[in-house]
């Protein structure tokens, strides 16, 4: 790619040292050329040149590595053309094949192999197929879910059951559990995460489950919806007033915009008594006269 008129923010891109570098570009826009110019400008760089397998190149995808590896052997192939008697350039393609340029799980999978003793697994370990893996995982929540029954003391169990685990079988819960489980694995820290997670959601007893994170953003949304109500009334009542033969209605329509705005205007004003019970007592409680019959 030597000949290549590179455009002003790939030759930044290319050229840029000593930092971090974020490369966002449309598909074929040139990233991954980008990329292979600037390995190889680091591995002829004159003053301070860089052997190939000290680099890591880390892709998503096994073509993607294949691809980043034969356009880096392309490219020193090309250098040394021009340039044959370079002992660098020689060198580099006989590194090639030893060098770091592979998928993001093939290097983590590198590092625990390389690392198994501080990590205190087994050297043998291999990794499960989806399959295998998911087989595990029900087997492990089964045992879980047993033990759970098992204890003396399973009245929490008991209560998350009645709650979430729906009416025939414990599916509901364990389907949720296993979903929990993969959704916080993209996390660096799930456990940490999950602790997080619990403390936002604990109430101090005694205090206004509205002043918590959720229950600020189950209020917000209550009030969001009334609002959306209020619309939809407001607009009703205006089509009443123009179609003729449907004033009959309207009484009962001003009284249930009416109630949506007093509702609202009770909600917004936080200095009143707890907002959540507030809203549980008054929504509750709320009633909607029947329509006028039709004569
Ligand atoms: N400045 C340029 N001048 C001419 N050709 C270029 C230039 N930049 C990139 N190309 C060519 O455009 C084509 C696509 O480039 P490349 O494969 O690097 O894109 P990409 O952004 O990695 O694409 P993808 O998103 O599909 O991975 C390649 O043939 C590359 O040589
Ligand atoms: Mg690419």
């Amino acid at each position: 790619m030597s000949n290549t008129q590179w455009t002003e923010e790939q030759l930044c891109a290319i050229t840029e040292r000593n930092c971090n570098l974020l490369v966002a570009a449309a598909a074929g826009a040139g990233k991954t050329a980008v990329l292979v110019e600037r390995i190889i400008r680091k591995i002829t760089d004159e003053k301070e040149p860089v052997d190939i397998d000290k680099l890591l190149v880390v892709t998503f995808t096994n073509a993607a590595a294949a691809e980043m590896r034969e356009r880096v052997g392309q490219a020193i192939s090309k250098v040394l053309e021009r340039d044959t008697g370079s002992g660098q350039m020689q060198r580099q393609l006989a590194l090639l094949g030893k060098a770091s340029i592979t998928t993001i799980h093939s290097f983590c999978l590198e590092v625990i192999r390389g690392n198994f003793q501080n990590l205190d697994i087994d050297p043998d370990f291999r990794i499960a197929d989806e399959t295998e893996s998911s087989l595990m995982k029900m087997e492990a929540l089964n045992e879980l879910f047993e033990e759970q029954y098992e204890k003396e003391d399973s009245q929490e169990f008991l209560e998350l059951l009645e709650c979430y685990g729906g009416n025939r079988d414990d599916q509901m819960l364990m389907d949720m559990v296993l979903n929990l489980y993969n959704f916080i694995q993209s996390s660096p820290w799930p456990r940490h995460w999950l602790d997080e997670m619990t403390e936002s959601l604990h109430v101090p007893s005694g205090s206004d489950f509205s002043q918590t994170l959720w229950g600020q953003v189950l209020t917000d949304s209550v009030i969001l919806e009334l609002e959306g109500l209020k619309e939809m009334m407001a607009h009703g009542v205006q089509m009443l007033k123009k179609a003729a033969g449907l004033e009959k209605y309207l009484v009962v329509f001003n009284e249930d915009l009416l109630n949506i705005e007093n509702l609202l205007r009770l909600f917004k004003d936080t200095s009143t008594q707890p907002l959540w019970d507030l809203m549980f007592h008054e929504l509750q409680s709320l009633g909607f006269a029947t329509l006028p019959r039709a004569s």
